[in-house]
């Protein structure tokens, strides 16, 4: 067994079970290109602070570029009596370039490098997300686009209320989207500050420029107290947090999907290539695309509550506790980026039905707050309005009769203020289009809200 980097003052060695429970390069050796990256700007700065010459800073930056590229082509030989990741690059790089490769360490602690690393790694799939929920969204507008004539029951309870457009029901996801990237915008900008140089705990001795260094890594600023930037995790948290409402969002579309996808509903159908079958009943084709992704919303809700428990009542400053930051981290990452990569796929295959949509919508007076809101107009006070309509309703349901079907006679026995005109709006399409208010579902409002959106994928800094 190797000697450990830290061994020094130590008389025994490190028993095996203790290895094993201690180490974290099975996971965290996805940091291994960031933590390089980093180590090359370090070994920079430690050139311009005087502790290395430009000599051995040439041998440490060679040693640390072939190590990448051996990692990268899945040659790393990384071991697990070395701990984490950071050890293991740099005893490959003492192996490499000899003693040299022992100066790099100087001035950093595992402490602020692994808090740069995971900020470092944390920015850049914060980026990914950011352009995955974005294809999301567009592919969620470019159906509401394809299907803007499209009428569905919109639903309060899962109870039918009041018909609208397809496309607003789906443009209410945009929303969501749209707040999720938002949120991952903000989370980018907190986590955009580069903790190294803080040393252990209480900063460094060496004349490190820290704004350089963050600079050259891509951090617009560095953290402002060594002993919060050692033991802040907020950014993983805010990155988890960010996905669990995200996967929440995904969720409620998902059992939306799930539902319209049924006989009794039969809005959508679902691609076979995104749909699987049951071994049992020959006939079956399951949503289960789906019905995954609702499903793992709840991993990354017990990522969120594992991260914030592990961070609760720890001390000041770095603890052992942090190192489980970074499975639930990791996890979250997959799963939230697949989740939005299989859900566009999903959707851009699927085929929707629109004629059944509108059959749904014609059923169950979806028309009687227009109806109510008719009389309104014609001076009757809405609370009896309400009235006469509830009792125009149970009318319908004993002759087994929807509200278009009522002759005027029929509704003039309820009020007398009904007259020739009433009809006309007593249709899905003539309630859809009195929605005109800003954020309403008629479809001219529609129409524009789907050009915001458009405009707002174009222009957003995110
Ligand atoms: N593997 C550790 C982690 O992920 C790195 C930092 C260890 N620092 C220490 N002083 N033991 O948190």
């Amino acid at each position: 067994m190797a000697k450990k980097p830290w061994g020094g003052r130590f008389r025994l060695p490190l028993s095996k079970s203790a290895e094993k429970f201690t180490q974290s390069i099975s996971y965290d050796r996805r940091l291994c290109k960031v933590d390089i990256v980093q180590s090359i700007a370090y070994a920079e700065a430690l050139l311009k602070a005087k502790v290395l010459s430009q000599q051995e800073l040439k041998k440490i930056v060679g040693g640390l570029e072939a190590i990448l590229r051996s990692a990268e082509a899945g040659h790393a030989d990384f071991r697990a009596d070395l701990e984490d990741i950071h050890m293991n690059v740099e005893t490959l790089l003492i192996e490499r370039v000899g003693d040299v490769g022992k100066k790099l360490h100087t001035g950093r602690s595992r402490n602020d490098q692994v808090a740069t690393d995971l900020r470092m790694y944390v920015k850049w799939e914060t980026t990914e997300t950011i352009i995955l929920i974005k294809h999301l969204i567009e592919v969620i507008l470019e159906l509401a686009e394809n299907n803007i004539k499209a009428i569905m029951p919109g639903y309060t309870h899962l109870q039918k209320a009041q018909p609208v457009l397809f496309a607003h029901q789906l443009l209410a996801y945009v929303e969501m989207l749209k707040r999720d990237k938002e949120r991952f915008a903000q989370a980018y900008e907190r986590t955009d500050s580069m903790p190294l140089g803080s040393g252990s705990l209480s900063g460094t001795n060496f004349d490190l420029d820290r704004t350089a260094l963050a600079k050259s890594l891509g951090f617009s600023k560095v953290t402002s107290n060594s002993m919060d930037a050692v033991s802040d995790r907020d950014f993983v948290i805010d990155y988890i947090s960010a996905s669990a409402q995200l996967m929440m969002h995904l969720s409620r579309f998902a059992e939306e999907v799930i539902l319209w996808a049924t006989d009794e509903f039969g809005f959508m159908e679902l691609s076979d290539a995104y749909s699987t079958g049951s071994s049992l009943m020959p006939q079956k084709k399951n949503p289960d695309v789906a019905e995954l992704v609702r499903g793992k919303s709840g991993r990354v809700y017990g990522n969120l509550m594992a991260i914030l428990t592990v961070m609760k009542a720890q001390p000041l400053t770095y603890n052992r506790d942090m190192q489980e930051d970074k499975e639930a981290l990791f996890d979250t990452i997959d799963t939230v980026k697949e989740c939005a990569s299989i859900f566009a796929e999903m959707l851009k295959t699927a085929k929707i039905n629109s004629e059944a949509m509108r059959k749904a919508a014609g059923k169950g007076y979806l028309a009687a707050t227009d109806l109510a809101y008719y009389l309104v107009r014609q001076n009757v006070p809405f609370r009896d309005a309400h009235e006469i309509v509830g009792k125009i309703v149970s009318y319908c349901e004993e002759s087994n009769m929807e509200l278009e079907y009522m002759s005027l006679n029929q509704l003039k026995q309820f009020s007398d203020r009904f007259s020739y005109d009433v009809q006309r709006i007593l249709t899905a399409e003539a309630s859809i289009n009195s929605k005109t208010t800003f954020g309403g579902t008629s479809t001219k409002r529609v129409k524009e809200a789907i050009t915001r959106a458009r405009a707002n994928l174009l222009h957003d800094k995110a």
